[in-house]
C-alpha cells in the first residue's frame, strides 16, 4: 500500500489562537456589544484592532486594556467623508487594513404607521449606508492589493418579516444584498466578503425592547423571547437561549479568517434556529 503524503502546506492553516497575526482590522460600532466582542475575538487571534465607534467611551476602553493590539478612533459611520478620512489616515499610520467588520447599527421600534421620517432616514443611515461608506473605502484598497475581507453584521430580521421592525428589517436586507454584491465585483480581486446574521442577543440594543423592569437577562421578557409569541408570530429559539455577544463574534472571526478562504457571498445565521431558515 503507497504511504500516506504529508498533508501539502497548501491545506494547512494556522492555529486558531494565532491565526490572525499580523492582520489589521477595521471595525465600526466597536464599543459594546457584538462590536467589543468582535474586538476581543480578533485580538484574541492575534489581530491588531482599529476599534471605532460614534461614542468615545467603549472604545477608548478597549485601547487601554489592549495597549499595542488596539487602537480607538470615534467614528460616524453616517459621515462619508469622515469614513474616508480615517480609512486613509489608517492606512498611512497602521498600515493596509486586512479586514473590515461592520457592526455599527440602530434600531428603532415602530409600527409602520407610526414610524416617522426621521427614524426611517437614520436607520437607513447607520445600518446601510454606513455598511457602504465604509465598505467602499475599504474595498479598492483590499482589492488593488489582491486580498482582504469584509463582513457586515446584519440581522435575521433581513430574512424574516417582524413587526415594529419595518425600517430596521429592510435597512438590513439592503445592507445584506450590498454585500453580496460587493462579493461579487471584488472575488476575482481575491477580497471575500460576507454577512453574519444575528438572532438576538444579549446586549444593550436587545435590551432597549423589554419592558422597564423586565430588562434582566434571565427575567419575564428574557424567557418571552426564548419561549416565542405567537401574537407577534414569533416561534422562539430552539437552541432555548439568547446569545451572547461572543456567540456572534466567533462567526465574525471565522468568516475573517482563512479557515474560511473559500468562503463568499455567505450570510451566517447566528440564532439558535430562531427563523427556522425557512
Ligand atoms: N443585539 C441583537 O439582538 C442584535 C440582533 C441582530 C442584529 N444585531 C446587529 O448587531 C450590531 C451590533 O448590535 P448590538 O446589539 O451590539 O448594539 P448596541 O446598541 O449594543 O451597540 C451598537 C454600537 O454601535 C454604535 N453606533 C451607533 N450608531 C453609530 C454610528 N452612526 N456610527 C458608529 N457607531 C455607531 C453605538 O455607539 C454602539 O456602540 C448592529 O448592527 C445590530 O443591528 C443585533
Amino acid at each position: 500500500m503507497a504511504p500516506r503524503s504529508a498533508p501539502s502546506s497548501r491545506h494547512s492553516v494556522a492555529p486558531a489562537d494565532q491565526e490572525l497575526a499580523g492582520r489589521l482590522a477595521l471595525v465600526t460600532g466597536a464599543g459594546r456589544g457584538i462590536g467589543e466582542a468582535v474586538v476581543r475575538a480578533l485580538v484574541a487571534r492575534g489581530c491588531r484592532v482599529l476599534a471605532t465607534d460614534a461614542a468615545p467611551e467603549g472604545v477608548d476602553a478597549l485601547a487601554r486594556e489592549y495597549e499595542g493590539s488596539v487602537v480607538a478612533r470615534t467614528l460616524d459611520v453616517t459621515d462619508a467623508a469622515a469614513v474616508e478620512a480615517l480609512v486613509a489616515d489608517a492606512e498611512d499610520t497602521l498600515g493596509a487594513l486586512d479586514i473590515a467588520v461592520n457592526v455599527a447599527g440602530i434600531l428603532r421600534c415602530s409600527p409602520v404607521t407610526e414610524l416617522t421620517d426621521e427614524d426611517w432616514r437614520a436607520t437607513f443611515a447607520v445600518n446601510t449606508d454606513g455598511v457602504f461608506h465604509v465598505s467602499r473605502s475599504v474595498a479598492g484598497r483590499m482589492a488593488d492589493r489582491g486580498a482582504g475581507s469584509i463582513v457586515t453584521v446584519a440581522s435575521n430580521a433581513a430574512g424574516i418579516p417582524r413587526t415594529t421592525m419595518a425600517a430596521y428589517a429592510a435597512s438590513k436586507a439592503a445592507s445584506v444584498m450590498f454585500t453580496k454584491c460587493l462579493g461579487l465585483e471584488l472575488a476575482p480581486r481575491g477580497v471575500r466578503c460576507n454577512t453574519v446574521s444575528p438572532g438576538s442577543t444579549l446586549t444593550d440594543m436587545q435590551r432597549g425592547m423589554w419592558p422597564a423592569g423586565e430588562a434582566h437577562d434571565d427575567g419575564p421578557a428574557a424567557r418571552r423571547v426564548i419561549a416565542g409569541d405567537l401574537a407577534s408570530y414569533r416561534t422562539g429559539i430552539p437552541l432555548g437561549r439568547i446569545a451572547e455577544p461572543a456567540d456572534i463574534a466567533e462567526a465574525v472571526a471565522f468568516l475573517v479568517s482563512d479557515r474560511a478562504r473559500h468562503i463568499t457571498l455567505h450570510d451566517l445565521y447566528v440564532d439558535g434556529g430562531a427563523t427556522l431558515r425557512a
